[in-house]
């Protein structure tokens, strides 16, 4: 199933890939993976093509991973499409981008549904245009009863943001006595965020050779191991997914802790 769209170069490649995705397969898969998809701009412009055409290249490997991440077994795929920042760039820019949910929806809303994937979205709703609000809301009511991987959209995020309106939420609730100041702590916090409902990301993934977490899940990714490539999201194959979780599987994750046999 999993080889069914790729095309090979070699018998070769396939094989050492299928033995990778079955040596992968015999250990820990993150819960939930959170990427930033980067580089689209740099792959088009490496082509002489306007940025447009790499966002559009960005798309379907948004396809591609996330059948890849559902094979895998992986819980939860966060994908960072749009974050609050990005409304300063060009209005064609901004505008083309914003027609990539109802795109990518309109072809691929029956392949998420059979796959049994689950569409989420965690972002202000309100100042998206309504044809890419509407693309979103529908695919999440499709897909609303699926419980295999959870595809959650980042689209127009920004952490610091979410993190202020969290704030404003708890004062309210404390000055109407719906919970009192000693009960806030990191959990009941974290109920106030978009991420309420999600586990934190296990594995951030960020492409394109960017070192930052450009205000994103800045809450959320206390605890996560980071996987930073060079590849251009365009680029980016099956075979980098199976990398990034192939070096997750080989860290240890301590969470300020020490491993059990320094204890002994
Ligand atoms: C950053 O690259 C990428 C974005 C701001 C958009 C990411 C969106 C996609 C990959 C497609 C999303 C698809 C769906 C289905 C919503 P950049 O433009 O900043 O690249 P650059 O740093 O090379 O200029």
């Amino acid at each position: 199933m999993l080889n069914k769209m790729k095309l090979w170069k070699s018998q070769k490649d396939k094989t050492e890939f299928d033995e990778k995705f079955h040596e992968v397969l015999k250990h820990r898969i993150p819960n939930h993976i959170a990427i930033i998809m980067d580089g689209n701009g740099r792959w088009a412009k490496k082509r002489a093509l306007p940025r447009i055409a790499g966002h559009h290249e960005g798309m379907k490997v948004v396809r591609k991973i996330t059948r890849m991440a559902n094979s895998l077994g992986v819980k939860t795929l966060t994908l960072y499409a749009f974050s609050t920042e990005n409304w300063k760039r060009p209005k064609l820019e901004v505008d083309y981008l914003m027609k990539l949910p109802e795109e990518f929806l309109g072809t691929f809303l029956p392949e998420l549904i059979e796959e049994n994937v689950k569409v989420t979205m965690m972002g202000y709703e309100d100042k998206l245009p309504a044809h890419t609000a509407n693309a979103i809301k529908k695919a999440m009511k499709e897909t609303e009863h699926n419980d295999g991987l959870i595809l959650n959209f980042a689209l127009n995020y920004g952490s610091r943001f979410e993190i202020i309106e969290a704030v404003k939420d708890v004062l309210n609730d404390v000055s109407n006595g719906i919970i009192d100041k000693n009960q806030l702590n990191e959990e009941t916090f974290s109920n106030y965020l978009m991420t309420k409902d999600l586990s934190d990301p296990d594995l951030l993934i960020r492409t394109s050779g960017e070192i930052r977490l450009s205000n994103f899940m800045l809450w959320q990714l206390a605890y996560t191991e980071f996987w930073f490539t060079p590849v251009l999201w365009p680029d980016f194959q099956e075979e980098h997914l199976l990398e990034a979780i192939e070096t997750y599987q080989g860290r240890s994750r301590r969470f300020g802790g020490i491993q059990s046999e320094e204890l002994e």
